[in-house]
């Protein structure tokens, strides 16, 4: 798929077929991830790939381990690792950063995927996947093939309106030139 075309269908998927992700895609989707830039090329992000799915419910809520997805992407990062610079913190960026190629590389592969920020406990996840004390999970993604329209699968009419995920604010509204707030054309 050309690339601006993967970036307008890219959209969160919330609903899944049982279909295995191939070991090939899933190697292309990560190698992605691998090329991601980075504070210093630091690359404190590491991914943990749980297809076993006896570990979903310790992972994500049960309205994720729902969706139905054959894997599960878990995204976390060492901020020790990364730059620290006027009150922020750039391990989020760095995985946020990573963590947007593997979901671009799986649009273009023909697969699902949603950032999960809010539906799993930390603390759980840690625990379920060794996950190492000094590493933060940043978020979490289901990956596999889309079951359906991901607008109809979202939870919910109040969800769905709440999300509007099928509209972005104007570029007139975003985008300035010179000084904020002034126009770009
Ligand atoms: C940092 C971040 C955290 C998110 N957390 C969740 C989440 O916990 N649950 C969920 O269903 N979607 C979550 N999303 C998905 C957004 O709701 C979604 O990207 C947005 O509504 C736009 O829709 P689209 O991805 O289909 O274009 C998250 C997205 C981002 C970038």
């Amino acid at each position: 798929m050309e690339f601006y075309e993967v970036i307008k269908n890219r959209k969160s998927i919330r609903k899944y077929t049982a279909k295995k992700v191939p070991e090939d895609v899933l190697e292309r989707i990560l190698e992605a991830a691998r090329w991601a830039p980075s504070w210093a090329n630091r690359q404190c992000t590491r991914y943990v790939v749980v297809d076993d799915p006896a570990l979903f419910p310790n992972i994500v809520s049960g309205i994720v381990v729902g969706w139905g997805a054959p894997m599960l992407i878990i995204t976390c990062a060492d901020p020790s690792n990364s730059g620290h610079k006027g009150g922020k913190d750039y391990y989020m960026l760095d995985a946020g950063i990573s963590m947007e190629h593997l979901i671009l590389a799986a649009a273009a592969e023909g697969l699902g995927t949603c950032w999960i920020g809010g539906m799993f406990d930390e603390d759980s996840v840690k625990r379920a996947l060794d996950i190492p004390e000094n590493m933060r999970v940043v978020a979490v993604t289901p990956l596999g093939y889309p079951e359906e329209n991901p607008l109809k699968s979202l939870v919910g009419s109040a969800m769905r309106s709440a999300i509007r995920a099928d509209s972005r604010k104007p570029i007139t509204e975003t985008v300035f030139r010179n000084k904020y707030g002034r126009q770009l054309k």
